[in-house]
Parts: structure tokens; sequence; C-alpha cells
């Protein structure tokens, strides 16, 4: 470890259930290929570069890692890649995962698992990543129908051992009353950042209020999504980069853990420069006046 290098530790810490971790953790949605991600024609990313992206990544103090067994290319799946870096795991190391979404081996979207096929995508993310129980699995839900069968039968498979905690994905606070009333929920993991999907920070704040950990996704991407950073940066944005000689992304994913002492960053890259500026970010510390310039991009989303 360079002597300069900032680690997750400058983040502050979560409690995860009863695992704790820093706030700067790591998505490894990006790692199994270069570009758009969850693409069936996906380019395969050189394995070497991912692995030292992962290893750079828990070196620099990052304890908590997002994944999905869904989360592959032709060549490389994202469970595969934190095994061959990490295993054997440290103790403090969190892999937190998501079922629900299926693609098939060509890559292509399948039908999302129902109460049934949920223990198979479990047990094939244990498979993948060389575990006997996962950490944390988050249910990710498309629509807004009842998630108490799916919740339920996730509920079972932590008793039985195979889960330690559970989460939620893609959700509303609904979706969070109704799993909560079967299990704890230590997670929601939904998309979120600055002029992104303001309609969220009620949701943001109840989770605060519930001691639930709000995990965002694309806070760097934002609409671009599983496409990457597409879209021109706000001014506000902008403006702030430049006063703290740091880039966009860096102040994005510093905005969203100043929206409270339960959010957790998983910010995705396979570049390790962009890995360390990431890291960096949670040792950013935003004046009053940065938040509220930011906040009138953010508002300006939610009257768009
Ligand atoms: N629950 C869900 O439904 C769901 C959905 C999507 C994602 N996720 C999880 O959330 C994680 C985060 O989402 P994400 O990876 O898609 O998006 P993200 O973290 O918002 O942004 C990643 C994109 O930004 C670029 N980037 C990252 N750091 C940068 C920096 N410092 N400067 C400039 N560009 C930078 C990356 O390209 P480079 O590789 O070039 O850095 C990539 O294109 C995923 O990895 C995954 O684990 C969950």
């Amino acid at each position: 470890m360079t002597s300069e290098a900032i680690t997750a530790a400058a983040s502050g810490t979560w409690v995860l259930g009863d695992l704790t971790v820093h706030r700067i953790g790591f998505g490894t949605m990006r790692l199994p290929q270069t570009g758009a991600a969850l693409v069936p024609d996906a380019v395969p990313r050189d394995r070497a570069e991912a692995i030292a992206v992962l290893r750079r990544a828990v070196e620099l103090g990052v304890n908590h890692l997002d994944t999905a067994a869904f989360y592959f290319s032709p060549l490389r799946s994202a469970n595969e890649l934190i095994n061959q870096a990490l295993a054997p795991y440290a103790d403090d190391l969190v892999i937190t995962t998501k079922v629900g979404p299926a693609r098939d081996a060509s890559g292509h979207w399948a039908t999302h698992a129902g109460p049934k096929e949920l223990r198979g995508q479990v047990e094939e993310n244990l498979r993948q990543l060389g575990r006997d129980h996962l950490d944390v699995v988050n249910l990710r839900v498309l629509g807004t129908a009842s998630i108490a069968e799916r919740f339920g039968a996730l509920a079972e498979l932590r008793e039985a051992g195979l889960i330690r905690h559970l989460g939620i994905s893609n959700v509303t606070p609904e979706h969070l009353a109704e799993a909560q009333a079967i299990a704890p929920v230590v997670c929601v993991q939904n998309p979120y950042g600055i002029a992104m999907r303001p309609e969220q920070d009620d949701f943001v704040r109840l989770c605060g209020e519930q001691g639930v950990a709000f995990v965002p996704f694309y806070s760097i991407a934002a609409t671009g999504g599983q496409y990457g950073t597409t879209a021109a940066e706000p001014d506000e944005v902008l403006t702030v980069a430049r006063a703290h000689g740091v880039s966009p992304a860096e102040i994005r994913l510093a905005w969203t853990l100043h929206r409270g002492p339960h959010m957790l960053a998983i910010p995705g890259t396979g570049d390790l420069g962009h890995l360390e500026a990431n890291i960096a970010a949670g040792a950013l510390r935003l004046s009053d006046a940065e938040l509220a310039l930011l906040e009138t991009a953010h508002r300006r989303a939610a009257e768009a």
C-alpha cells in the first residue's frame, strides 16, 4: 500500500446485522466485462486486470462487496473473480449478493425466480463463491407486487443457516414494511444519486430512522445505468468538484455518504485509478454551502 493512499476506513463504519463494514464498499458488476454490463455480447475483461482491482480494493480497506450470480460476460463471472482473487476470505469481508433476476447461459434475461427457485439461486452463489453461507442476500424485485412469498422463502433459508442477513433491492417503502413483518431487513439497495431518483429522498430518510442501511446503486453512472457514465454533469457538481480538486464521480459518492450515517456506497469500476479515487471520496467533507448547491441540482431533477 502506498503511504499516501486513503483507505476505506476514512468513510466510517456501519453494522449490517452483526457485520461491521466500511461505508465505502465495491460493486462488482463492472468486472466481468468492459463497456455495458448485463448484455449477451459483452466484451470479457482481462482476468488479471479484474483480479488486480479486487485485490487492491481489499488492500485499501474495502470489506463490503456487492455481487450477483447474474453478473457475467461470456468468459468471466463476478463471483468466480471474487473467489479467485480473495479466497480464502478475510474474516471481516462481507459479500452481499442478490437473487431474483436470472440470465440464461447465453446471457439473455430469463424469468425472475419465484419462491421455489430462490433456493437454487442461493446455492449457485454458494458454489461460485466457495462459501457455506452467504453474509447478506438481497431479494431483487421487479415491479410493485407483493414480495411476501419470495421474501418468506429467503427467510426460511436464513433460518436454515444458508444466509446470515437479508436485504431487498429495487423496492418501495411498502415492500420494506411487508418484508420486515416476516424477518429482519438489514439493507435496502435502490438506484439513487445526485439528480437521480430524488423521489427516493423520503425512503432514504425512513431507512435511516429504522436503522436499515440504504445502499444506492448507479450513484456515479446515474441515468447511464448499465452503460456507465453517459450524461453531462450538472454545473453544481462540476463547481464542487473543482473546489476540491477531485472528479465529479467523487463528489457524487461523497454526497451519497452525506445523506446519512446509514448510507453505504458500492461504486463499480474496472479501473485502478478510479478505484483509488472512489475510496478516497470517503474522506471528502462537503460544507453546508456545497451541500446546498448540490441540493439545487437534485431538486431540479425532482421538478423536471
Ligand atoms: N440491485 C441492483 O439492481 C443493482 C443494479 C445495478 C448495479 N448494482 C450494484 O451497484 C454497483 C454500482 O453500480 P455500477 O457499477 O453500475 O455504477 P456506478 O458505480 O454508479 O458507476 C460505474 C460507472 O462509472 C464509471 N466510474 C466509476 N468510478 C469512476 C470515477 N472515479 N471516475 C469516472 N468514472 C468512474 C465506471 O467506469 P470505469 O470502469 O471506467 O471506472 C462505470 O462506467 C454495481 O457494481 C453492482 O454491484 C445493483
